[in-house]
């Protein structure tokens, strides 16, 4: 049996540490950054609007990284949106793009958009 594709969740530290001991915790894959309406998320709807993608096998881990930094840094810098993802790669370059969803996403959620 042959399988393809990639998994990604984010999850903090903490809530792999609670994982471990089988606490209450929370992680997302990528389907849960919606909301409960379905309607899309501040930070799916920056990587739509700016291209972040060709041909998205990247995309799911570059959604729930910018998510999760986002969560832990709302007043994120240029320098922590081009590190932060660095252990995820795009082989289709689309990094600049992806820069530019990830800074409008960060505007979008300090408007108070969904996210
Ligand atoms: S869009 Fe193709 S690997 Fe990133």
């Amino acid at each position: 049996m042959n399988f393809a594709g990639e998994i990604t969740i984010a999850a903090s530290r903490d809530a792999v540490f609670k994982a471990l001991s089988n606490a209450p915790f929370f992680a997302s894959c990528v389907e849960g950054v919606r909301d409960l309406t379905g309607r899309t998320d501040a930070v799916q709807q920056a990587f739509i609007d700016c291209g972040a993608f060709q041909c998205g096998y990247c995309t799911p881990g570059f959604v729930l990284m910018a998510k999760a930094l986002l969560v832990q840094h709302p007043d994120l810098d240029d320098e922590q949106i081009r590190d932060y993802p660095s252990g995820n790669l795009c082989r289709c370059a689309a990094y600049p793009e992806i820069v530019n969803a990830v800074k409008m996403a960060a505007r979008k959620c300090k408007a108070g958009a969904t996210g």
